[in-house]
C-alpha cells in the first residue's frame, strides 16, 4: 500500500478546513437563518453551541481522524469492532451518506453561482430586466443541469491532483482572496443611503424568537453545519495531518474565521437590501435575487456582481471538494480504488443522481433537508458516540493533546462525554420529532 497523503503543515490544514468550513452556510444559509430566527437573539443560541459543544466535536474528528489514520469508515469500523460486520458497515457509512447528499444539491447550487457569475463576466446580466423571472426561469429546468456539471468538473479536477497539490493549493489561494471580497465589498454597502436600518435589524435582537424550540435546534444545525461538523468530513482532513499540529488551536482558528465570513456576509448582504428597500427575510432567494437587484440599482454594481459571485464560488468550491474528498477517501483506502478513477467515479453518480433534483425544485428541498437537517447530524452523533463513548475520552484525549500548546484535560473529558454527546442526541431527537428545516 502507498504511503498516506498529507498536507504539507499547519498552515495547509488550517486553511482547507477554514476552506471546508465557509461556505454557502456562511454566505447564504446564515443571513437568511439570522432573518427568520429573530436576527441577533439567533446569535446567542448560535455562539453558544459554537463556543462550547462545536470545539469538542471538531477536536474529536480531527483526532480520531489522525489516530485511525483513516476516514471516518475505517475509524468507526475498528471502534465498533465488536459489532456484527453487517451492521458495524451500515453505522459506519451514515456519515459519508449523509455528506454525499449534501453534495448533491450543494453541487447544484454551486452551478447556479456559476452561472450567475459568467452572467456578470459577460454582461448579460445588464440585459436582465426582472432578476426574479430570470432566477425562477432556469431553477427546476435542463438549463441548471449544464452549470451543475461545470461545478463538479472543477471540483473533480481538484481533487484528482491529491490532498497536498490539489486541495491544500487551492484553498491557500482562494481563502485569502474570498476575505479581501467580502471585506471590500462589506465596505460598500454599509457605505449605501439606508443601510443603517439593516445593521440595527442585525443587531437588535427579538427576544421572544428565544423561546421558540426551533431557533435552538436550528442554531445548533447551523452551528454544525458551517464548521463542517457531520461525523467524517472533518475525519478525513484530520488523518491528512502530521503528528505534531495542534488540534485545539487550529479548532479554534477554524472556528473564529468562519464566523468571520458569517458575520461579514450578513453585513454585505442584509444592509444593502435594506438600503433599496428588499425583504431581508427573502430566505433561499436572498442570494439569487435580493443580492443582484441591488447590484443592478447600484453604480458599478456588475464589478461588484463579478467579485462577489467569485467569492461565492470560491466558498462553495472549497467546500465542496470536502464532500468529494469523503467517498474518495473511503474507496482509496478501504477498497483500493486510485484517487483518479474513485474522483471520477462518484462525481459521475453524485451528476447523474443530482439531475433529477435540477428539474424538480421540491425534489431539491426534499433531499437537501433530509441531508442537511436528519443525516448529517445524524453522522455528527454518530462519530460522537463513537469518538466518546466507545472509543473512549480517556482514548482520545492524548492525540487531541499530541502537540497542543493548550492542553485539554479533566472538565474537557466530563464536557464531552456527559454534555456535548448526550445534547447532540437530544438536538437531533427533538429536530426529528419538531420536523425538520423551518
Ligand atoms: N461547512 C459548509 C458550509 O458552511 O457551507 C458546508 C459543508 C462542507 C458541509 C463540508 C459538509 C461538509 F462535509
Ligand atoms: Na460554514
Amino acid at each position: 500500500m502507498s504511503k498516506r497523503e498529507k498536507f504539507s503543515g499547519r498552515i495547509g490544514f488550517i486553511l482547507a478546513c477554514i476552506g471546508s468550513a465557509i461556505g454557502l452556510g456562511n454566505v447564504w444559509m446564515f443571513s437568511w437563518r439570522l432573518g427568520q430566527y429573530g436576527g441577533s437573539a439567533f446569535l446567542i443560541p448560535y455562539f453558544l453551541f459554537l463556543a462550547i459543544l462545536v470545539p469538542i466535536g471538531l477536536m474529536g474528528e480531527f483526532a480520531i481522524g489522525r489516530k485511525m489514520k483513516g476516514g471516518s469508515f475505517k475509524a468507526y469500523n475498528v471502534i465498533l469492532e465488536k459489532l456484527p460486520s453487517g451492521l458495524r458497515n451500515t453505522i459506519s457509512a451514515i456519515p459519508t451518506l449523509g455528506v454525499v447528499g449534501i453534495f448533491l444539491f450543494y453541487a447544484i447550487v454551486t452551478g447556479w453561482i456559476i452561472r450567475y457569475f459568467f452572467a456578470y463576466v459577460t454582461g448579460k446580466m445588464n440585459e436582465v430586466a426582472n432578476i426574479s423571472d430570470y432566477f425562477e426561469g432556469f431553477i427546476g429546468t435542463s438549463d441548471s443541469i449544464i452549470w451543475h456539471g461545470i461545478a463538479l468538473l472543477i471540483v473533480v479536477l481538484i481533487v484528482s491532483l491529491g490532498v497536498s497539490k490539489g486541495i491544500e493549493k487551492i484553498n491557500k489561494i482562494m481563502m485569502p482572496l474570498l476575505f479581501i471580497i467580502l471585506i471590500g465589498i462589506m465596505i460598500r454597502s454599509l457605505s449605501l443611503e439606508g443601510a443603517m436600518e439593516g445593521v440595527k435589524y442585525l443587531l437588535i435582537p427579538k427576544w421572544d424568537m428565544l423561546l421558540k424550540p426551533m431557533t435552538w435546534i436550528m442554531a445548533l444545525g447551523q452551528a454544525f453545519f458551517t464548521v463542517s461538523l457531520n461525523g467524517c468530513a472533518m475525519v478525513v482532513y484530520g488523518s491528512y495531518l502530521e503528528e505534531e499540529v495542534d488540534v485545539v488551536n487550529a479548532t479554534k482558528q477554524i472556528i473564529i474565521f468562519d464566523t468571520i465570513a458569517a458575520l461579514l456576509s450578513a453585513f454585505v448582504i442584509i444592509p444593502a437590501a435594506f438600503a433599496f428597500g428588499l425583504d431581508p427575510q427573502a430566505g433561499p432567494t436572498l442570494l439569487f435575487i435580493t443580492v443582484p437587484s441591488i447590484f443592478s440599482s447600484m453604480p458599478g454594481g456588475t464589478i461588484f456582481g463579478i467579485l462577489f459571485f467569485a467569492g461565492i464560488i470560491f466558498a462553495a468550491v472549497s467546500s465542496a471538494i470536502n464532500m468529494l474528498e469523503v467517498p474518495v477517501e473511503v474507496l482509496k483506502n478501504n477498497f483500493n480504488i486510485s484517487r483518479k478513477k474513485a474522483a471520477i467515479g462518484v462525481t459521475i453518480i453524485v451528476f447523474i443522481l443530482g439531475i433529477p433534483l435540477d428539474l424538480n425544485m421540491n425534489l431539491f428541498g426534499m433531499v437537501a433537508d433530509i441531508s442537511s437537517v436528519y443525516i448529517a447530524p445524524l453522522g455528527a452523533v454518530i462519530g460522537a458516540i463513537c469518538i466518546y463513548w466507545i472509543y473512549g475520552t480517556k482514548n482520545i484525549l492524548p492525540e487531541i493533546n499530541k502537540g497542543a500548546a493548550k492542553k485539554q484535560g479533566k472538565i474537557f473529558e466530563l464536557a464531552a462525554k456527559y454534555f456535548f454527546v448526550p445534547f447532540s442526541i437530544i438536538i437531533l431527537i427533538l429536530g426529528i420529532l419538531l420536523g425538520g428545516i423551518g
